[in-house]
C-alpha cells in the first residue's frame, strides 16, 4: 500500500478504465471516474463504494476543451491535488482500407484518442509541475509498434507513444513521470461486442501470443498501478507492452526461412 492518492481516470466507466479504478481503489486511493457515459460511470462508483473504496463521478467529453478544463479545475478545488491521471478514454476502429473510412470518422477518432488525451495532459501539467510530483499514464496499444489495417487508429496510437516520450522529457525535471501501457487485444466491452458479433475470433488472437491466453483488463490495471508506484520511481517515458508476448511471438513466428 502506498499513500492514498487522487486518481483521475478518463474513460473510467468501462474496460481498461473501469478495471484500473478498482485497482487503485483497493489501495485506498480516491478515484475520479470521468466519462462521457454518466450511467455507466455512476454504476462504477457504486461498485467501488460497495467494496469499501472511495470514488466519485464527473462528466467528461475529452474532445471538448472546456469539459477537460472544467474537470481538472473541479477536481483540484473540490477533491484535492491530482496525483495520477490515467488517460483511458478512447474509441476503437474496425479494419478497412483508407478509402472506406470517412474523414468524419477519422477526425472523430483523433479528436478523442489523440487531441482529447493531449488536452487532458495539458490541463494537469501545470498543477503537477507546480507541485513537483505526479504520474500520467496514457493507454497506447500494440499497434503503437506494428501496423494493422486500422488507418486512423494505428497512427494515433503511435502518436500516443511519442507524446508520452516528449512529455516525460519535458516534465521529468519537474518531478512528474509520464508513461504508457500498450495492451494487446483485451476483452473489454469494446472488443467483447465484436467477438459476440463474430467479427473477432479469440482463438486466433491467442494463437498469435507467446503466452497462450488473452490479455485481461486486470493485467493492464496492474501494470498501470505499478508504473505509478514508488517502486517505478526510475521509470519514465516508456510504453510498456502488456501483450502476452504478442509483439515478440508475431515476429518470431513469421521468421522467413
Ligand atoms: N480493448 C483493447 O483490446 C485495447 C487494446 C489496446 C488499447 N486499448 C485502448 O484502451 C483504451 C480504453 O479502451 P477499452 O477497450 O477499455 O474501451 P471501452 O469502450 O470499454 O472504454 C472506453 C471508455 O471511454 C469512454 N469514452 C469514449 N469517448 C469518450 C469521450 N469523448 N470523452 C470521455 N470518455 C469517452 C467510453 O464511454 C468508455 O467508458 C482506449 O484508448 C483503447 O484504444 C484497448
Amino acid at each position: 500500500m502506498s499513500e492514498p492518492r487522487v486518481v483521475v481516470i478518463t474513460g473510467g466507466a468501462s474496460g481498461m478504465g473501469h478495471g484500473t479504478g478498482h485497482r487503485f481503489a483497493e489501495n485506498g486511493d480516491q478515484i475520479v471516474v470521468a466519462d462521457v457515459n454518466s450511467n455507466l460511470g455512476h454504476a462504477v462508483v457504486r461498485e467501488i463504494e460497495d467494496k469499501g473504496g472511495r470514488a466519485i463521478f464527473h462528466d467528461l467529453d475529452v474532445s471538448e476543451e472546456e469539459s477537460v478544463n472544467d474537470l481538472v479545475a473541479w477536481v483540484e478545488s473540490e477533491i484535492g491535488p491530482i496525483d495520477v491521471l490515467v488517460n483511458s478514454a478512447g474509441v476503437l476502429q474496425n479494419p478497412m482500407p483508407i478509402t472506406e473510412m470517412s474523414m468524419e470518422e477519422h477526425d472523430r477518432m483523433w479528436d478523442i484518442n489523440n487531441r482529447g488525451l493531449y488536452m487532458c495532459c495539458r490541463a494537469v501539467a501545470p498543477h503537477m509541475k507546480g507541485r513537483g510530483r505526479g504520474n500520467i499514464i496514457n493507454i497506447a496499444s500494440t499497434t503503437s509498434f506494428v501496423a494493422w489495417p486500422l488507418t486512423a487508429y494505428d497512427p494515433g496510437k503511435t502518436s500516443v507513444k511519442m507524446l508520452t516520450e516528449v512529455l516525460a522529457a519535458e516534465m521529468g525535471p519537474k518531478g512528474v513521470r509520464v508513461n504508457a501501457v500498450a495492451p494487446h487485444i483485451t476483452a473489454t466491452p469494446a472488443i467483447q461486442s465484436r467477438i459476440d458479433a463474430g467479427e473477432r475470433d479469440p482463438a486466433k488472437i491467442v494463437a498469435q501470443n507467446a503466452l497462450p491466453r488473452m490479455v485481461e483488463v486486470e493485467d493492464v490495471a496492474e501494470a498501470i498501478f505499478f508504473l505509478c508506484s514508488p517502486e517505478a520511481k526510475a521509470i519514465t517515458g516508456v510504453t510498456l507492452p502488456v501483450d502476452c508476448g504478442f509483439l515478440v511471438a508475431s515476429s518470431y513466428n513469421t521468421y522467413p526461412k
